[in-house]
């Protein structure tokens, strides 16, 4: 293991670029930022023009009603979307295409409200664009269709449906026995629940769908399906075969729509904390998509996990053109089983593990994984991932990237929460408020796995106020105690 450095403690170029070199990795750079620079040049989606490459990155809040229906809290967070001045919004956040395929009881889903709902957001978010940033003619929203799968939640214990059996992770969430294996019939019945969703979003304005394949969740599990039999397992073929058909689907119902997907583009497998608690790959007979042994990318951090390999992600990618998919988010592995992976962070949530790497090894294995694949596709609009860890150095590696074609546009997560006016700061060429710039605490994730709403609990001041704030705290100092 690499022990981690704050990267405060980097605070010039030299030092950034040193470090680096230490840990044996490469990120793409600029020293100075041009306000009307790389990441202020609009680009052309879909037919329709994009004013800038900054995007907001789906992030859910655990905070929608019972019934699926966005709360005031949701609604802020929508206006923040809009407020940080980026001209992408990928997905706002997971909608669930079912009740049962929620991955919490708070998560916002389908039911008989939400064509006005959808509706609502998306207007929330377009008036406040306008009122920060003016001109909203070049502003591109999408949702995010989900269905969570072998992480359904959606009454507060789980209820996984899955599409095989994995005895590592069907132990994680309490799988017995094949009861929750979802069948052929069952999965082609699911795909109907796509185009339904997807046609209210169309009325309610949204200009694309991302039909979510990442983090684990159905449409990415299905990917992995290698023993399955049947029509949605064995081959890429079969395993990409409800995906392309929940993509279909839509385009038949809505062919207005854009369509998007949000992949995780490569996985390393599930990691657990060791006895001093740093993440360990665990033993698995599974090969998840986007792993393989000794592929190129140096993906084996932690003893025996799998390394990245492209292979089948530029196979399917290909597939993806071809069914008319003009957007791809990129993003990888896992919240729930290697969060390191999928969000790489100094501090890891209280349901985690100690980093097995520098986050900074993360950062980069997601930004050379999604410059490979925009490399290989260049015709197809890719948004990157996972650039929140880099704080201080975000905006000076997000216009590196862009200038050099490594990615289309930047996506930002955890930022978003902390600190949504990054983008704004960015391109009027102001100095970054340092008080806002997420330093990865992982309390937004902590919350909800306490049963909490979701928010920046330690730097925005709205979620500090809350009441939920010291419960938080209450529940870190239990799980500190649980580990001494
Ligand atoms: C609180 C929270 C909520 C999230 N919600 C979603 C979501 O609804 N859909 C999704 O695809 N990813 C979701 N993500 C993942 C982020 O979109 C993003 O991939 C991840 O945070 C890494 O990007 P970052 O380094 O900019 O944070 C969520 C992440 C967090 C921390
Ligand atoms: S709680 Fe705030 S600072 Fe911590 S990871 Fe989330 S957004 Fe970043």
């Amino acid at each position: 293991m690499t022990a981690a450095l704050k990267l405060t403690r980097l605070r010039r170029l030299e030092q950034f670029n040193a470090r680096l070199e230490e840990l044996g990795i490469a990120l793409p750079i600029d020293p100075e930022i041009e306000a009307a620079g790389p990441l202020a040049a609009p680009l052309e989606i879909a037919d329709r023009r994009v004013g800038n490459r900054f995007c907001a990155l789906p992030m859910e809040g655990w905070d929608a009603t019972r019934d699926g229906r966005p709360t005031e809290l949701v609604r802020r967070r929508w206006r923040r979307f809009g407020e940080s001045g980026a001209k992408l919004i990928w997905g706002g956040e997971a909608y669930a295409i079912e009740p049962k395929g929620r991955a919490n009881p708070n998560q916002l889903a389908f039911n008989p409200e939400s064509e006005g709902d959808l509706a609502e957001l998306r207007g929330a978010l377009v008036a406040a664009h306008e009122a920060r940033c003016g001109d909203s003619s070049d502003l591109l929203i999408g949702l995010q269709l989900t269905h969570s799968g072998r992480f359904s939640r959606p009454y507060g214990t789980p209820a996984p449906r899955t599409a095989f059996r994995d005895p590592v992770l069907d132990e994680r969430v309490g799988i017995d026995s094949d009861a929750a294996l979802l069948s052929d019939a069952e999965l082609d019945e699911l795909i109907g629940g796509y185009p339904t969703v997807a046609r209210l979003a169309r009325n309610a304005g949204f200009a694309f769908v991302d039909i979510k394949a990442c983090h684990g969740y159905l449409g990415h599990e299905l990917l992995s399906a290698r023993e399955r039999p049947g029509p949605y397992g064995g081959d890429l073929a079969g395993r990409s075969r409800f995906l392309l058909r929940a993509i279909q689907a839509v385009r038949d119902e809505a062919p207005e729509l854009a369509i998007g997907v949000r992949l995780s583009i490569f996985d390393l497998g599930p990691f657990r904390g060791g006895e001093d608690g740093v993440g360990q790959a665990e033993p698995t007979t599974q090969r998840p998509f986007g792993s393989g042994v000794g592929g190129g990318l140096g993906g084996g951090a932690g003893g025996g996990a799998g390394e990245v390999d492209l292979c089948e992600t530029h196979a399917l990618v290909v597939a993806l053109r071809e069914a008319g998919v003009t957007l791809l988010c990129t993003t990888a592995g896992s919240p729930y089983y290697n969060p390191h992976t999928q969000r790489p962070a100094f501090y890891p949530p209280s349901d985690g593990y100690e980093m097995p790497e520098d986050p900074l090894v993360g950062v980069a294995r997601q930004l050379h994984a999604t410059a490979e694949v925009k490399r290989r596709h260049p015709e197809l609009c890719v948004v990157g991932s996972a650039y929140s860890y880099l704080q201080e150095w975000l905006p000076h590696v997000a216009q590196a990237v862009v200038r050099q074609g490594k990615a289309d546009l930047i996506g930002l997560g955890r930022m978003m929460l902390s600190y949504p006016e990054l983008p704004r700061d960015v391109l009027a060429g102001r100095p970054l408020q340092r008080s806002l710039i997420c330093r990865t605490f992982s309390d937004c994730t902590s919350a909800p796995r306490n049963g909490l709403v979701s928010g920046c609990y330690p730097l925005d001041a709205f979620y500090k106020r809350r009441p939920e704030a010291s419960s938080l705290a209450e529940a870190k100092r239990r799980t500190r105690g649980a580990e001494l």
